[in-house]
């Protein structure tokens, strides 16, 4: 590494060397390896040992923490939570044990996993007073917005658990927001119909609960289908943790300085909601509606090569996977299968997703960055056939992701290493000056 000129590094089995080509001095640090995954070199004492900071925006190559619960090999398409491979957990699993898993980081026994259905569903009600707290929104809000917003709420509603360094306060706060994460979402989408909210019911499961409190009335219960509902709840498995994505390291930086765990996802729900992140899937549908009939995929795809032009194709494209997104496979046969099943037979979303993927997939400056379809591509035509309007389906992904947020939260708590999250910068800006009275500025 130099001041000016380029670095220089060597490398042996257990550290890595660099010289200074300005100084000449040698510093070394050592290298780290994990279960999976390349090794990494341990920068920690760099700037004390050599005076230099590193730049690396958007953390392309830079681990941020040390984690037992998920696993990315973007280059093989393998997505693993705590060893198990995502496609045995979408077939095998339901959402629940998923949760079990991502928390304790074992798959439970069966007294064990009837005890946390259990507790899990003693927690779906929420505050009486929130009612009022959704009053507050104009009807025509972002259901994101709002959630945003009830999540950050819950601190001052449930403050007997958000004492951080409590094992069992925070324990007992991430049950509560896996289990009102869906009634907060329903509530959300029945304020923006001007409909009463629905309360959960106890004998329904997860992903049947929720479709409950989004399309039953006062007047009409909602007859669960159980081909939906499993299709809900295997969604909720394929989006339920992705390691160190942005809207979880934005949790686990907004908990390094411990701030309460509502406050931490109510933080990890605004980044999601970004259309580079959780919020593709909506751009992803409203991408396709624009684009409207398959003649006119060339002209978008003549627009996303552009550099010129910031459009992008939606649902393409990822910062880890450059192969193929695991989650984007199970989430295609899924939308087969749940068309098929509700025996829809032309979905012309679907033909034009399906021709704009083929016609990507062969394209030259797709296959060059490696753009593949991502987990967003098809979740939205899944949930447009399962009745779910556009604007939810970012709330449903922050539904899913909660327990990974929650999950990643407490391994940062209880981890004895972990300081507030506080990166450096490579400063460009006005050299020491002194301040001009306004009236002496031109
Ligand atoms: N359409 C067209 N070009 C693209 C796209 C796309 N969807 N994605 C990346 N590129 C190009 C980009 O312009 C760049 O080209 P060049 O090298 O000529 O400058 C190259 O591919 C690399 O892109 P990048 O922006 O440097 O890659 P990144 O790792 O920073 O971004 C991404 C990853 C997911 C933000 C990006 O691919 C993207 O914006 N995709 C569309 C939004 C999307 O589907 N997001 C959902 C991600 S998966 C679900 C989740 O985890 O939330």
């Amino acid at each position: 590494m130099s001041k000016k000129t380029s670095a220089a590094a060597t490398s042996s089995n257990s550290n890595v060397t660099v010289t200074d080509n300005v100084s000449g001095k040698e510093s070394t640090f050592p290298i780290l390896t994990g279960t999976e995954g390349p090794p990494v070199i341990d920068i920690r004492r760099l700037y004390a040992e050599t005076g230099y900071f590193t730049y690396d925006p958007g953390f392309v190559a830079t681990g941020s923490c040390e984690s037992k619960i998920t696993y990315i090999d973007g280059d093989n398409g393998i997505l693993l939570h705590r060893g198990y491979p995502i496609e045995q957990l979408a077939e095998n699993s339901d959402f629940l044990e998923v949760c079990y898993l991502l928390l304790y980081g074992e798959l439970p026994t069966s007294d064990q996993k009837s005890e946390f259905d259990r507790a899990i569903t003693l927690h779906t009600m929420l505050h009486e007073q929130l009612t009022n707290f959704y009053r507050g929104f104009r009807r025509d809000a972002h259901p994101m917005a709002i959630m945003c917003g009830v999540v950050g709420a819950l601190s001052a509603f449930y403050h007997d658990s958000t004492d951080i360094s409590d094992p069992h306060q925070r324990m007992v706060a991430s049950y509560r927001m896996v289990a009102k994460m869906p009634t907060i979402a329903g509530w959300a989408y029945k304020y923006s119909l001007g409909q009463p909210f629905i309360y959960p019911r106890n004998d329904l499961d997860f992903a049947e609960n929720f479709l409950h409190m989004m399309f039953a009335t006062p007047c009409e219960d909602y007859e669960i289908n159980p081909v939906i509902a499993k299709a809900m709840d295997r969604i909720l498995i394929l989006h339920a943790d992705h390691e160190q994505n942005a809207s979880t390291s934005t949790v686990r930086l907004t908990g390094s300085s411990g701030a309460n765990p509502f406050a931490c996802i109510s933080a990890g729900i605004a980044s999601l909601w970004g259309p580079a992140h959780g919020g593709a899937n909506e751009a992803v549908l409203n991408m396709l509606r624009e684009i409207g009939s398959k003649e006119n995929i060339p002209n978008y795809i003549k627009k996303a090569k552009d550099p010129d032009d910031p459009f992008r194709i939606m649902g393409f494209g990822h910062r880890v996977y450059k192969n193929f997104d695991p989650r984007a496979k199970i989430m295609r046969e899924t939308c087969h299968s749940v068309l098929d099943e509700l025996d829809i037979r032309d979905e012309p979303l679907l033909d034009l997703a399906m021709e704009l993927e083929r016609i990507a997939l062969e394209d030259e400056y797709f296959v060059d960055r490696k753009l593949y379809p991502n987990v967003d591509f098809y979740s939205g035509i899944i949930f447009q056939a399962l009745g779910i309007p556009t604007t939810m389906f970012t709330v449903l992904f922050a539904v899913a992701r909660t327990v990974g947020w929650i999950a990643q939260w407490n391994e940062m708590i209880e981890d004895p290493s972990q300081k507030i999250g506080r990166p450096r910068q490579l400063y460009t800006g006005a050299d020491r000056r002194d301040h001009i009275p306004i009236s002496e500025r031109s």
